[in-house]
């Protein structure tokens, strides 16, 4: 299983009059390849889980597995990594860096990876190619209209190429034609095997989505179950997360060693 949640609750000022349970007891899993929306109104705690299952919050109580491991384990550092190795972020109001080109912007989670200038010029633009916003690389955000700004955010959030991308309410600041492109990249990328998870308030939205999930204060009160439309590509999908760790893990051997080695020198 990709993600599961068990029993989580996240609960705001706890045992005072105030108490808000914005998760109340949400047990969860979606497997690979899964598109699922999750849907409720305002306040129902839909941002909430997503910070969860992205990995951007923990729970006040209960368990987080991703990927087999449980969240709890990890250091801010590993978080952090599997944060920026697995997931790409959509949100409704672009959160693009203003000083920052479009490029830039684009190339900033393959910066956090470590990896080199020439790489990550190469898949910066390739992303935006995707998103057919590469003539616009040297611009900045306020330079572009809504839906050109989300498009650059979108590029953003597939650049390190993600196996899950989650998007809280990517259309809500959109024209419905500009949101209806945007969702049409998201199916796209679930065609490629991309786990999508997509939060929205709007049923017509959530119709694009093979599962449902609704929730309502912090509850899962529906949830039409798991289809995996393209197990081909997921399952791809998953071999090439799975070959990237492994590249990860080597690199980290070897820097290790590589440490070691100074320390040694050191020493003598
Ligand atoms: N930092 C916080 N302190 C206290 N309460 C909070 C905090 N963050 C969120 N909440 C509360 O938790 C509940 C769920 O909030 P959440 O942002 O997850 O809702 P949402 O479904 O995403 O809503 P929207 O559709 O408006 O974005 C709300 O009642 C909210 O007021
Ligand atoms: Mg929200």
């Amino acid at each position: 299983m990709l993600i599961e949640t068990r029993n989580i609750f996240k609960i705001y000022d706890e045992g005072l009059e105030s108490e808000v349970r914005a998760l109340d007891d949400v047990s969860l899993t979606i497997d690979r390849g899964e598109f699922v929306a999750i849907i409720g109104q305002s306040g129902s705690g839909k941002s909430t889980l997503m910070n969860m299952l992205g990995c951007l919050d923990i729970p006040t109580r209960g368990d987080y597995i991703l990927h087999g491991t449980n969240v709890k384990d990890l250091s801010d550092n590993e978080l952090s990594r599997i944060r920026n190795k697995e997931i790409g972020f959509i949100f409704q109001q672009y959160n693009l860096i203003a000083s920052l080109t479009v490029q830039e912007n684009v190339e900033l989670p393959l910066i956090y990876q470590g990896i080199d200038a020439e790489k990550r010029s190469r898949m910066a633009m390739e992303a935006l190619e995707k998103m057919s916003i590469a003539e616009k690389a040297k611009s900045y955000p306020k330079q572009l209209s809504g839906g050109q700004q989300q498009r650059v955010a979108i590029a953003r959030a597939i650049s390190a190429k993600p196996s899950i991308i989650m998007a809280d309410e990517p259309t809500g600041a959109l024209d419905s034609k500009t949101g209806h492109d945007i969702l049409g990249f998201l199916r796209q990328f679930h065609e490629e095997g991309t786990t999508v998870i997509l939060i929205t308030h709007d049923n017509g939205i959530a119709a694009s989505a093979d599962r449902r999930v609704r929730i309502s204060d912090g509850k899962i009160v529906e949830d039409t179950g798991p289809v995996i439309k393209y197990p081909k590509a997921a399952e791809k999908k998953a071999a090439e997360a799975e070959a990237n760790s492994h590249e990860e893990a080597a690199k980290a051997a070897q820097e290790a060693m590589k440490a070691a080695a100074k320390m040694e020198e050191e020493l003598l």
